[in-house]
């Protein structure tokens, strides 16, 4: 038997396309391991849109010199957006040289061809390009997080957020047809999936490079006809791009979560320019009250920076305000992370480390504190919960509501997979604590 371990890094993007390389692995007659021993090939999928992920992946990476001295027929391969970045394929070449294989974001379906290529020709395989490449259909996916699926809707982004490597290393947008995406999701939903989420870096774009009457608030109108009980979640979306339509859209589709993640970054105007958002605090609050005035209970979640160049106290202080104000259900908070080839980069003024530092604590303390808040509104109600794996710590079941809370409770049958029922009796920041109830017992 031969075996595959896939190591990734950031966000969702990548775990879907690290599965996308596990079904690729899986369809050569590989079989996954989670051990660097037992692996006779590791791929590294990379992120790099912070510092500390590539550090991680170099650190990692470098850790499997000995392992390729011990095993000389391992095969240890580099893809993901790390190796997309002007120079890094030669520098992955000369510094590593038991790397076998090197590719980029816009080959990724063809990782197969380039095994073939290296275990034939006994050569290494450097296989990075420029071009933004075609969307590849019916490329084999091996999920790994049942029951919930992601379905990638788009490649790319076209924004341009000065801090952001995204559209440098991704390209431009593509998207999928949509008989394609409403297929997949179809498919997936009649194979017991329960909870599918459609990725994309600005889903809110969905469809403007494609011809014919389709955007994404259609997109979500046409998932409506997906038959079968599941939710549906996206992400992300860009705020100046969330139109009155989708979210009519979202709130007219049973099958929709009640959570929008809608990244805000800063709230202060002047930094927001800088960042090249196209939006102020202000509209950025009128899209908020825009899903409030359709779905009044829809979560909110967001991802914050701080430290941006030129970042003052006082713009940092419109931040917490704007936090305040919005009451997010939860956060993912930032520390700005200079990035090659990006206009922020060449920006005097950056911010020192120990006021980033700084900045960083003040504003978990404030987003903890409105989680915690946030949670305790659950205290004695009922919920539905998405079970999705079991806590071997706490020796308890776990699962999201549509509102994205991780909920705890204990089961006597295998719950995974189920929609189930509980009363939260306790709340500990972000996570609920619960009590199975019959549905005869519902509030
Ligand atoms: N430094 C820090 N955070 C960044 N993000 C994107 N680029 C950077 C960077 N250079 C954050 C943004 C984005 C999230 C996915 O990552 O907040 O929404
Ligand atoms: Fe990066 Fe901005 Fe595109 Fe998001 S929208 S991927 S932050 S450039």
């Amino acid at each position: 038997m031969k075996f595959f371990k896939v190591i990734t890094y950031g966000c969702q993007m990548n775990l879907h396309e690290s599965e996308k390389l596990a079904g690729i692995l899986s369809s050569k007659g590989y079989f996954p391991t989670e051990d660097n021993e037992q692996a006779d090939i590791i791929v590294f999928n990379t992120c790099c849109i912070r510092e500390n992920a590539e550090q991680h992946a170099l650190g990692n990476l470098g850790a499997l010199k000995y392992l390729k001295k011990k095993k000389p027929s391992l095969i240890i391969a580099m893809g993901g957006c790390m190796t997309q970045q002007p120079g890094v394929m030669e520098k992955i070449k000369e510094s590593y040289p038991f790397v076998d294989i090197i590719f980029g974001t816009h080959n990724l379906d063809f990782f197969g061809d380039y095994l073939d290529e290296r275990l034939a020709k006994k050569k290494r395989v450097f296989k990075v390009f420029e071009t933004d490449g075609k969307i590849y259909e019916g490329t084999k996916v091996l999920r790994t997080s049942y029951p919930n699926a992601w379905v990638n809707i788009m490649q790319g982004c076209n924004n341009f957020c000065t801090y952001c490597i995204v559209p440098y290393v991704r390209g431009r947008e593509r998207s999928r047809q949509p008989e394609f995406i409403f297929s997949e999701v179809q498919k997936l939903v009649l194979m017991g999936y329960k909870e599918i989420t459609l990725l994309g870096q600005n889903v809110n774009s969905y469809g403007k490079d494609l011809e014919g009457d389709i955007n994404f608030a259609k997109l979500i109108t046409m998932l409506k006809e997906v038959r079968g009980n599941f939710r549906l979640r996206f992400m992300t979306n860009h705020p100046k791009d969330l139109t009155e339509d989708l979210v009519k859209a979202v709130a007219d589709n049973p099958h929709c979560a009640h959570l929008i993640h809608l990244p805000v970054q800063a709230g202060s105007d002047r930094i927001l320019k800088l960042m090249n958002r196209r939006y102020t605090s202000q509209d950025y609050i009128n899209k908020v009250e825009l899903i409030r005035k359709y779905m009044p209970d829809c979560a909110i979640t967001t991802d914050i920076m701080v430290g941006f160049p030129t970042e003052t106290e006082e713009d940092f202080c419109d931040t917490l305000n704007l936090v305040k104000k919005v009451g997010f259900s939860s956060a993912f908070t930032f520390v700005y992370s200079r990035r090659k080839g990006t206009v922020a980069d060449k920006m005097d003024d950056q911010v020192p480390e120990d006021v980033k530092k700084d900045r960083i604590m003040r504003l978990v303390d404030l987003c903890n504190e409105q989680t915690r808040e946030y949670s305790s509104n659950y205290l004695g109600k009922t919920i539905t919960v998405l079970c999705e794996d079991f806590d071997k710590k706490k020796q308890m079941y776990m699962g999201r509501d549509e509102y994205g809370r991780m909920g705890y409770f204990e089961c006597e049958n295998n719950a995974i997979g189920e929609f189930c029922k509980i009363k939260v009796t306790s709340a500990n920041g972000i996570s609920l604590f619960g009590e199975l109830v019959d549905d005869e017992n519902q509030q």
